[in-house]
């Protein structure tokens, strides 16, 4: 058996394997399928300052080879969550990690204060690359001077590990990447969805909601893995690679391009057990290769 434990900025995890924000609620309901605290971390749906309703119905539609949302942020607020919720997850044997967002810098400092003061939450996940809210989210990602701006003043209260979760919706995404790595951030994690839309065409109508939505699933993987690439050359704190990933091998690419630790979000809607799956595989790859750690195959890619 490999060792396939990894460090995150001050995060000690048991192995590289997340579940992806909003898609695995928090954690409890894939508590009757496994056992949950065998994943190395989990990431809890988006949450925010104010409760939100998120988007009018329709908000998901699947593509050829994944999947469109706009859900938009739908959570009861943080101090519902941590009234009714933290009880109820904070023993749970492994990293439990909430995914922060807001529509303005100020919600996103007053939410990470609060969740700073939770001792059995290690890290937040900062979300500035949601595509499917009016105000913020996705806007702070798209700039260097977004991200600064909201990455420094979270960073000035928030103590433990501050991962910053990237958009794909950019040009240079590296250089996002190098502005959240300078004010402070301790790992950044990408991608975020891609920005898409579906059209019905019989009815001449999009099919979301809101016209357009959020591309994830296998059809990013190749998008997800070239930005992992180009942020882990530019940037020297860990990288945390998502999009696509179904499987062990697609995990084993992503740390090939240079990621430290891996998520895994729409493959869950398939299989509520493929977390642990690609634990199971990740380990066969390294053992079959003669690696005795996961950390020796982390941006070892032979260009
Ligand atoms: C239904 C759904 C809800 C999501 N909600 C959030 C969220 O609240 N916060 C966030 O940062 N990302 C959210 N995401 C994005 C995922 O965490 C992930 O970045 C993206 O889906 C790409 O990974 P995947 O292809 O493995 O799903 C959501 C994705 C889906 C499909």
């Amino acid at each position: 058996m490999a060792d396939l434990s990894v460090k995150i900025g001050g995060l000690q995890m048991k192995n590289p394997v997340m579940t992806a924000s909003g898609t695995f609620g928090y954690g409890e309901e894939y508590a009757d399928f496994i056992d949950i605290s065998q994943i190395g971390g989990i990431i809890v749906k988006g949450t925010t300052l104010a409760h939100r309703e998120g988007n009018p119905y329709p908000r998901m539609a699947e593509t050829p080879s994944g999947m469109l949302n706009c859900v938009g942020l739908q959570n009861k607020g943080v101090d519902y969550f941590i009234q009714n919720i933290y009880p109820r997850i904070k023993d749970i044997q492994t990293n439990m990690i909430v995914n922060v967002s807001g529509a303005c810098v100020d919600d996103y400092v007053a939410t990470a204060e609060k969740i700073n003061e939770l001792p059995n939450i290690p890290a937040i996940e900062l979300n500035i690359s949601c595509p499917n809210v009016k105000q913020g989210g996705m806007a702070f990602g798209t700039t260097c001077a977004g991200a600064e701006s909201v990455v420094s003043a979270v960073r000035k209260v928030y103590k433990k590990t501050l991962i910053v979760k990237l958009s794909p919706n950019v040009t240079n995404i590296a250089e996002i990447a190098l502005s959240a790595e300078a004010a402070g951030a301790d790992s950044v994690s990408l991608i975020n969805t891609l920005m898409g839309m579906a059209i019905d065409a019989e009815r001449m109508k999009p099919v979301l909601s809101t016209v357009t939505g959020g591309l994830s699933g296998p059809c990013v993987k190749p998008v997800a893995l070239r930005m992992v690439w180009q942020v882990a050359k530019a940037v020297k704190i860990p990288v945390v690679g998502l999009g696509g990933i179904m499987n062990a091998t697609d995990a084993i690419e992503f740390f090939l391009a240079g990621a430290s630790a891996i998520q895994i979000g729409t493959a869950n809607f398939i299989d509520p057990a493929v977390t642990l799956k690609v634990v199971a595989g990740i380990n066969e790859y390294l053992d079959r290769h003669g690696f005795s750690s996961v950390k020796e195959i982390v941006g070892a890619l032979k260009v």
